[in-house]
């Protein structure tokens, strides 16, 4: 892995607590660092915050650590203009008119499509200067709801799928990302702008993306919470695709709650996302807000189980890691079932029988379908996208790490006897799964962060990961809780005890 060569900086870098001066300085200063989404709208209310200063305060954050932790690819011209805009809402609207996030500066993956100044790349010179045709559906909702575009996060390039091995965190437009925690640790990905960004206090709350692993890994490795949503209860209308069948848009954020709200703000039907009218049942009146209760351990059963698609690995040392998170989970009033999934030959069902012979496929026609919508860019297809590749093939990394999904994918040729196979195994799968979880009564599972992921993409089942600690080295752990479809407000509950009783997360120490 390359990229360390800021390694002497991270050193240099003094990190005093920062803090914003309200009321132009003249009055005590506001703590900024850590603040929740609640907090700022206490402080809104009571007239010790406004929008700008909050923007203010983030955007000098990322101009002081941003050449080293490399998790922001722009930040957004109108930010300011947005900020004064919500300050002078908050003045002359009713309060109880506002959401829970108005006037809240969100920072957005670079897959996430704005129809502003902001480039939506997916991290790679290819698609920079290309115009979309609109907002995400997840953005509408977001400026709808009052929020402050603040800026696109940096990513694993295309989402991790140009090719198998470029390392996590890096693009070709933002380099490669740092784990604020330890530098020399993996930041995961591909959120990883995302999650380092919101960890390293540069944003209020963030988006992210999910396909497999892509929201609960970077933020286990980076010490914040990560939401992956059934699939379809969030748009992906104008997010940058891998596959519709598994990709979700969900928050990261540094607490449940902030999580909660930037969630309860982007769920609902879109238009131009099928899948979202079948999942606005799953949609609790009232929203999801409600479910942060402490007490929410309390009498759920959760699932411990030993396939490696649920994480779980008989490591010791991961076990031996997990068992203080386990009799927690149990002081708290949780029940806990260890069984196995009753499935003959489960393993095969994840990896390349199922999983990514299905994804290769499915790629080419979604980004094709993506690229084709643009209103204005010099790639229109896969194919050119490769070509992009082989004429830039002089850049650092491209040239070491070729684009070997790309070119998988490209070869493709539809919907074939492999891919029906693919799909065949996934549905076993998923059938079995839900057998498992029906039959023993339960409301999630529970696993190590972050390889929860398999079960929950291949299904487009829901799952959280929350801070569960630091290793000896100061990397961050995380702990996983995966459910059935529409089984947000059971993981919500679980979620929030869990990090009520442990709270575990502290502000990263940038470590090398
Ligand atoms: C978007 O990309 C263009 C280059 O094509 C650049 O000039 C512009 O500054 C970028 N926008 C932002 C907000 O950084
Ligand atoms: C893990 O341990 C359990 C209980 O001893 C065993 O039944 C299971 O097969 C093991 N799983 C793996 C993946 O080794
Ligand atoms: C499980 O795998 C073994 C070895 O590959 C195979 O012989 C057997 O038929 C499989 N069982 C099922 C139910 O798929
Ligand atoms: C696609 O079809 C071509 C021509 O029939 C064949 O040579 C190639 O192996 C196929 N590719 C895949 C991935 O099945």
């Amino acid at each position: 892995m390359t990229g360390y060569g800021v390694l002497l900086v991270f050193f240099a870098i003094t990190f005093i607590s920062p803090s914003i001066s309200v009321n132009g300085g003249i009055l005590r200063k506001f703590q900024a660092q850590e603040i929740t989404v609640q907090d700022i709208q206490i402080a809104f209310k009571q007239k010790k915050l406004t929008s700008r200063k909050l923007v203010e305060f983030y955007i000098s954050e990322i101009q002081r650590l941003n050449p080293v932790l490399k998790s922001v690819l722009e930040i957004n011209p109108d930010a300011l203009y947005q900020a004064d805009k919500a300050d002078q809402e908050r003045k002359s609207k009713a309060p109880l008119s506002l959401s829970n996030i108005h006037g809240i500066p969100i920072l957005l993956k670079d897959n996430i499509a704005t129809k502003d100044k902001l480039n939506t790349t997916a991290g790679s010179y290819a698609l920079l200067g290309s115009v979309v045709p609109r907002d995400a559906g997840v953005v509408e909702k977001l400026r709808k709801a009052g929020a402050i575009i603040l800026g696109k996060a940096s990513l694993s390039e295309w989402s991790h799928y140009r090719a198998d091995f470029i390392p996590n965190g890096w693009c070709a437009r933002g380099g490669q990302a740092v784990n604020p925690y330890v530098a020399s640790a993996d930041p995961c990905g591909s959120s990883s702008g995302s999650a380092i960004s919101v960890a390293a206090n540069m944003a209020a709350v963030s988006l992210g993306t999910e396909t497999d692993g892509s929201i609960l890994c970077p933020s286990s490795y980076n010490s914040v919470v990560g939401i992956k949503p059934t699939l379809g209860l969030t748009s992906r209308a104008g997010v940058v695709p891998i596959t519709p069948r598994q990709d979700s848009v969900g928050p990261i954020c540094r607490t449940v709650s902030d999580a909660v709200y930037v969630l309860d703000a982007i769920v609902g039907f879109d238009r131009n996302d099928a899948a979202t009218r079948r999942s606005s049942k799953f949609i609790p009146s009232g929203g999801y807000p409600q479910f942060l209760r402490t007490d929410g351990l309390r009498g759920k059963r959760l699932l411990i189980t030993h396939y490696p698609g649920f994480g779980f690995s008989n490591d010791s040392a991961v076990v031996n890691a997990f068992e203080p998170h386990l009799r927690k989970l149990r002081d708290k009033g949780a029940v806990l079932v260890d069984k196995l999934l009753e499935i003959p030959n489960v393993s095969d069902y994840f990896g390349s029988s199922g999983e990514d012979t299905a994804m290769s496929v499915e790629f080419k026609s979604a980004i094709n379908t993506y690229l084709k919508k643009l209103v204005v860019s010099h790639v229109r297809t896969l194919e050119d996208l490769i070509k992009f590749n082989h004429k830039f093939s002089g850049l650092e990394m491209l040239k070491e790490f070729g684009q070997s999904l790309f070119l998988a994918s490209e070869a493709t040729n539809g919907t074939d006897a492999a891919y029906r196979k693919a799909i065949t195994n996934m549905k076993k799968l998923n059938k079995g799964y839900e057998k498992m979880m029906r039959d023993n009564k339960l409301d999630a599972f529970v696993t190590p962060s972050p390889n929860c992921s398999p079960v929950l993409a291949i299904g487009g089942y829901p799952g959280i990961s929350v801070p569960a600690g630091y290793d000896s080295n100061g990397v961050p752990l995380g702990i996983c809780f995966g459910g059935l479809k529409g089984s947000e407000p059971k993981l919500i509950e679980i979620a929030y005890g869990f990090e009520q009783a442990t709270k575990f997360r502290r502000p990263p120490a940038f470590k090398p």
